[in-house]
């Protein structure tokens, strides 16, 4: 595993304080390919990473302590149930840790929204205790561990974009989304939730119709118009359930679909998030801040698609954009 490759020393806060990005994940597409006896259901996703995302800081304690901030903090439980602190229980009891940690995570992310917030701080919290803990399990430890934690967590903790199979645990790395000459995405987008929270129980649950083909692509698309093509013959399986329950899916699928120089609208995960993709930075801001003013109830965010998230910086702000 890649120990704090996004973390920054924050002398504020200590020597040994470590930020860690925690950055959002996007499903481009999601097919249900069937259910297990447990309930969880078979995928075959595609999955990519933003420029924006929750952040993860740690640094020596004695015990186990978390404190949340940021615009999503009230609402989010930092008891011990908490994603961010079953992980650190988790690591301590599998590598026999005694030590504590201070970890306070800045909450940027809506909660319940399909893009993964609760994964992607479980597994920045990971990293960052590796970290701090001067640890090296072994990755397939690590792998358990962070399925164990939930579905997308071996995803986020991988850092990799790319086909996600089983329940979560089956990763392929993706040529995905198509890089520039320097390497970072050509592929922008518009990430909007209705703020509106969505249990993903409840959306596999009130899913309808047959199970889909798995879908994947050898294909390494160069522009953001072949990526969209490749996207166009797949879809969301999930979109129909979470409209059912949450109307307002489709309001934000029609405004995306209404902006100009969107390629493709689609919801991300079990919803509500949508994003709308675009080949532009300057579309993409154009079109958040259109929204945006038209419904500024919404969270609306324009971000650039990354590969890894070990392109994703975090150093207490919010990390939008390039
Ligand atoms: O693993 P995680 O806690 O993120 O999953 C939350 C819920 O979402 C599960 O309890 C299950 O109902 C549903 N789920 C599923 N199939 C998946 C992932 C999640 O049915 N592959």
């Amino acid at each position: 595993m890649k120990n704090g490759e996004n973390s920054g020393a924050d002398t504020s806060h200590g020597a040994r304080a470590r930020w860690v990005a925690a950055p959002a994940k996007l499903n481009l597409y999601l097919h249900v390919l069937g259910r297990r006896e447990d309930g969880y259901h078979l995928l075959d996703t595609l999955m990519t990473f933003v420029h924006v995302g929750d952040g993860i800081c740690v640094e020596p304690a004695e015990n186990l302590s978390l404190t949340v901030e940021g615009p999503f903090a009230e609402g989010l439980d930092a008891g011990e149930d908490n994603l961010v602190l079953r992980a650190a229980r988790g690591l301590a009891g599998a590598c026999g840790v005694t030590d504590g940690a201070r970890i306070r995570l800045v909450k940027n992310l809506p909660v319940a929204s399909g893009i993964g917030g609760g994964s992607a701080d479980a597994a920045a919290t990971l990293r960052a205790l590796c970290d701090l803990w001067r640890l090296s399990p072994p990755p397939e430890d690590m792998a358990a561990l962070a399925l164990g934690l939930g579905a997308d967590v071996p995803f986020c903790l991988a850092g990799q974009a790319g086909f996600v199979g089983g329940i979560g645990e089956s990763l392929e790395p993706a040529a995905v989304p198509p890089p520039d000459a320097s390497g970072a995405s050509v592929v922008w987008a518009v990430l909007i939730n209705p703020m509106v929270a969505l249990s993903t129980p409840a959306v596999f649950a009130a899913r309808e119709g047959p199970f889909s083909q798995s879908s994947r692509f050898k294909d390494r698309p160069r522009e953001a118009s072949e990526l969209v093509a490749l996207l166009k013959e797949r879809h969301n399986d999930l979109t129909q359930a979470a409209v059912s329950l949450a109307p307002e899916v489709g309001d934000v699928l029609g405004a995306l679909e209404a902006s100009e120089g969107c390629l493709l609208a689609r919801m991300s995960g079990s919803g509500a998030t949508c994003f709308g993709l675009f080949g532009d930075e300057e579309g993409a801001r154009q079109a958040a801040a259109a929204i945006s003013e038209a419904m500024p109830l919404w969270w609306v965010v324009a971000t650039r698609l990354a590969a890894d998230s070990a392109e994703v910086t975090f150093d207490g702000e919010i990390a939008a954009g390039s």
